[in-house]
């Protein structure tokens, strides 16, 4: 087990998410070609599906638990169903202007709950005293196979939260506010 992982590995690793998916839309923009676009379009799509997954089944029950910020952890999860929901609706749409539109639409939504949760999630959670070293190795070692069965992808997913909800249930004071 890695026992020099430190405390800000956790957040990082969601900001470098963020950061990759950011790069993606950039050169979205930059493409003329719209197949590219597509293709680039794909990328950002797997990679923010992975992304969301990860935070839905780790980072949200921790952060909802050790922040007690109910609303503000609700709001995150209502604007991931809206992502899903776009990008579904994006996976049917071939290259060209409606799968660009529909992408840009989704750019906009990424755009600002990135800077929501930079901006207000994340240091919340630091000031919380949440155990951020233990967060980071659960974050480490997560591994959801979204191009694989979407079964495998629900298996992984309950797995990593019963471990979450074990974490959470040994903690003292787990529920109440910092
Ligand atoms: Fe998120
Ligand atoms: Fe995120």
């Amino acid at each position: 087990m890695n026992t020099t992982i430190s405390p800000d590995v956790a957040l990082q690793k969601l900001i470098n998410d963020h950061r990759r998916v950011q790069d993606l839309f950039t050169l979205f923009e930059e493409e003329d070609d719209a197949e590219l676009r597509h293709e680039i379009g794909q990328k950002a799509i797997n990679a923010l599906t992975r992304h969301a997954l990860l935070e839905e089944t780790l980072l949200y029950p921790i952060a909802q638990a050790a922040t007690g910020e109910d609303a503000l952890v609700e709001d995150h999860r209502e604007e991931h169903q809206l992502m899903k929901s776009i990008i579904a609706e994006a996976k049917l749409l071939r290259p060209g202007r409606d799968f660009d539109r529909k992408f840009r639409s989704l750019i906009s939504i990424v755009k600002s709950h990135i800077e929501k949760e930079e901006g207000i999630l994340f240091p919340l959670l630091e000031k919380s005293g949440v155990d951020l070293k233990k967060l980071g190795r659960k974050i480490t070692q997560y591994r959801p196979e979204v191009s694989g069965s979407s079964m495998g992808v629900v298996l992984v997913g309950l797995v990593a939260a019963a471990g979450a909800y074990y974490w959470l249930s040994q903690r003292p004071n787990s529920h109440s506010r910092p």
